[in-house]
């Protein structure tokens, strides 16, 4: 068994690299020099308090916001070197975001919200609604398929939000409080759904504050504190 070798057998490629970010707003930095790596099949929980620059963090990684300084690298692509346009399709082709409030399209039904994410990046109406519909099932919700994100429960809402992240099959997934809005039972089917995702392969990136989500679905954890990473630990998944 080789050590210190990207490539060999049983260890994922590096999905991101983070390199010495610093994001400044203003006088004060959100993120004052943090670097992180994460390779393939890893599920990692990003953790600190409110404030830490998690979020700010997560919008690096996806490509919504730049640094002031430091590099981004994520699927082997530079995201300093790319312009608007091509930040907008790396986000939309490789990357799927859900957030604490689901951040659903109000006037569509489930099945539009999620097939929607495939027809922007050029996908035929009827390939996109028919992967949508594979998807929902696999979450369980495809019985809610033509309800409105209003009539849907929280858990369901964010399934729904679950599916539209996965429809172009990211490199990764990235989870802004995924459960910060959940109810705990609506919450627990949250976290089965990331570690079954995590099971088939999905590479993960989670922030909260919540403990549990951290200690039962991320394989490593990442503690930050005032923009820094200030501890990182390996994690025994715990049911
Ligand atoms: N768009 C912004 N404009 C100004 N300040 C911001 C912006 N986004 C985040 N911040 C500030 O950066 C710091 C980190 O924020 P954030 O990344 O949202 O933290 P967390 O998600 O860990 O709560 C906070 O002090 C916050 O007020
Ligand atoms: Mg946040």
């Amino acid at each position: 068994m080789t050590t210190g070798d990207s490539s060999s057998a049983g260890e994922g490629q590096v999905v991101v690299q983070l390199d010495a970010v610093r994001k400044e707003y203003g006088e004060s930095a959100a993120l004052d020099g943090l670097s992180l790596e994460i390779r393939a099949g890893e599920a990692v929980a990003v953790m600190g308090p409110s404030g830490c620059g998690k979020s700010t963090l997560l919008n690096m990684v996806a490509g919504l916001d730049r640094p002031t300084s430091g590099r981004v690298v994520v699927n082997g692509e530079d995201l300093g070197s790319m312009n608007e346009t091509g930040l907008a399709l790396f986000r939309r082709r490789r990357i799927g975001m859900i957030f604490q409030f689901f951040n659903l399209l109000d006037d569509l039904p489930a099945l539009d919200n999620v097939a929607l994410a495939a027809q922007l990046t050029g996908a035929s109406a009827a390939q996109a609604r028919r992967r949508a519909l594979e998807l929902l099932d696999e979450l369980g919700i495809a019985d809610r398929r033509n309800v409105y994100p209003a009539a849907l429960s929280g858990g369901e809402r964010q399934r729904v939000a679950v599916a539209r992240a996965l429809m172009n099959r990211p490199a990764l997934l990235l989870a802004d409080e995924p459960t910060g809005a959940l109810d705990s039972h609506a919450g627990e089917q949250v976290m089965d759904l990331l570690i079954d995702l995590n099971q088939i392969g999905q590479t993960l990136l989670i922030v909260t504050h919540d403990q549990r989500l951290a200690t039962r679905c991320a394989s490593r954890l990442v503690e930050v504190a005032d923009g820094r990473v200030v501890r990182q630990s390996t994690l025994e998944r715990t049911a």
